[in-house]
Order: structure tokens, then sequence, then C-alpha cells
């Protein structure tokens, strides 16, 4: 194989360059960590099933006209992206109180919130990632006013169309995180705002609508165990992969 220079590693993906300019190849690790990467594991075939899911998540935001970078899966691991310059902020929407809402608020776990929240925070792991407020992006200037409010009404959309997604899947979508990134399709156009990284159970709340079980990373967080077998549930509802496997 070509050796291929890597523009990016992460704690999950790794980025290379891609074949034609303005393209990049993401590579789904099988690494898994939380916490601040305190808590680190390899789990078996997990970047298949988060390369499969979020191809199909981001083909179907395209369909319904949400810009994003996907272009198209290569392989069992990696999916070809259009290159942006990532916006520092980790937009986070939530329906139901969980995680760090429950735990900053009070607001117990599981209880329907009245409209969906949009957060913003500040993409610095030596900081660990802190919240902050429109005034804060508006002040450092990581967003124009206009790209603040477009990523806002694209998180609102998000939200909408994978709500009924998973919804018709048998899942409750709890709450998600997704970036954004500046794409420059030619050197002297305006950026376009579009939705980037990956949409995957590394990355959203999925409860099952029956039984409120979880298939998501909390799996790892909480030590519950069965993480993959949880993906590859939510792939196999989503009609991605078949009932034997
Ligand atoms: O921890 P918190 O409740 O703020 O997480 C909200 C949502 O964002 C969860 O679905 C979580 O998996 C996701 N998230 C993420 N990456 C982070 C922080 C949160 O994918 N760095």
């Amino acid at each position: 194989m070509n050796k291929r220079r890597v523009i990016y590693e992460g704690k999950a993906k790794i980025l290379y360059e891609g074949p034609e300019p303005g393209t990049l190849i993401q590579y789904f690790k099988d690494d898994t960590t939380a916490f601040d990467a305190t808590k680190k594991a390899v789990l078996d075939g997990k970047g298949v099933l988060n390369n499969r899911i979020s191809e199909f998540i981001m083909t179907h935001l395209t369909s319904v006209g949400v810009p994003n970078h996907f272009i198209r899966r290569l392989n069992m691991r990696e999916q070809l992206v259009r290159k942006v310059d990532i916006i520092p902020l980790e937009v986070v929407v939530r329906n139901i109180a969980a995680g760090s809402l429950s735990t900053r608020l009070g607001i117990p776990e599981g209880q329907s919130l009245p409209r969906p929240l949009v957060e913003f925070y500040f993409k610095n792991d030596a900081l660990h990632d802190p919240m902050v407020s429109e005034e804060h992006i508006a002040a450092f200037g990581w967003a124009t006013a206009q790209e603040y409010d477009d990523i806002i009404a694209l998180a609102l959309r998000v939200n909408d169309f994978m709500s009924g997604l998973f919804a018709g899947a048998g899942i409750r979508l709890v709450d998600f995180k997704i970036e954004f990134g500046r794409w420059f399709e030619n050197d002297h156009d305006m950026p376009r705002i579009l939705l980037a990284d990956e949409i995957s159970p590394d990355s959203c709340r999925l409860w099952d609508a029956k039984t409120g079980e979880k298939m998501d990373k909390d799996r790892f967080r909480r030590d519950m165990g069965g993480v993959t077998e949880a993906y590859a549930e939510v792939a196999r509802r989503l009609g991605i992969i078949r009932e034997s496997g």
C-alpha cells in the first residue's frame, strides 16, 4: 500500500491526504476513548461500524439538503471527504436530559426537554472542551454572526432529520455532537459551512425506545460491556447491515 501523508490523527480517526486536491481520506480506528482520553480501549470492529453508520447518516442528510463533507465510502474503514477548515466548536443538540447537562444543572437523566437545546463547546483538549456562549464565539472570532446562525439552523435540521430516522428504527435520539467546517469550493469564493467529522454511536446518545437500553458510547464510559454489539444493533435497525451480522 502507498504510504499516505497523515494530515491529522485524532483519538478515533486518522485523516490522510486525499487522491484529489481538496479531498481527504477519513479512516475510522477501533480505538475508543472517554473522559479526555484517560479511559482507552480498542473495540474490535467499532471503526467499521462507525464508517458505515456515518456514511448512512451523511448520505441521507445530503438528500435532505444538509451540506456535508462526505463524498463516498472507499472501503470498510475509509471514506473520501471534502477538506474543510474545522471551526473549533463542538455543537451539541439535546432532546432529553443526560450526561453533562444532568450533572451541570441537576436535571434528571431521561427528562424530556421542553425544546431541543443547542450548546457550544470550545474544542480544546487541554482545557477539557469548555462550554462557551455566542458572546465568546463572536468575541474570539471563532465564527461570524452569519456562520453562527447557519450552524444553529443546520444543527436543528440535523436533529429533526435524525430524530425521525432513529424513531423509525425504534431508537430515541437523546443528544449528539457535531462539528462544522468552512469549505472553499473555489479559492476566490466565500466559504460555505459544511457538516464535517462523523455521526455515529460514538457521538450520539441512543436509547432503545421500548426498554431505554443504551446503544451508544455510554456503554463504554460506564463499563456496561456490549459496546460494539450495541453499535451493530443500531446498524441493523437502520438497515445498514443484515440481521445475521
Ligand atoms: O457529555 P455530554 O452530555 O455533554 O455529551 C453530549 C453529547 O455529545 C453526547 O452524545 C456525547 O457522546 C457527545 N460528545 C462527543 N464528544 C465530546 C463530547 C460530547 O461526541 N467531546
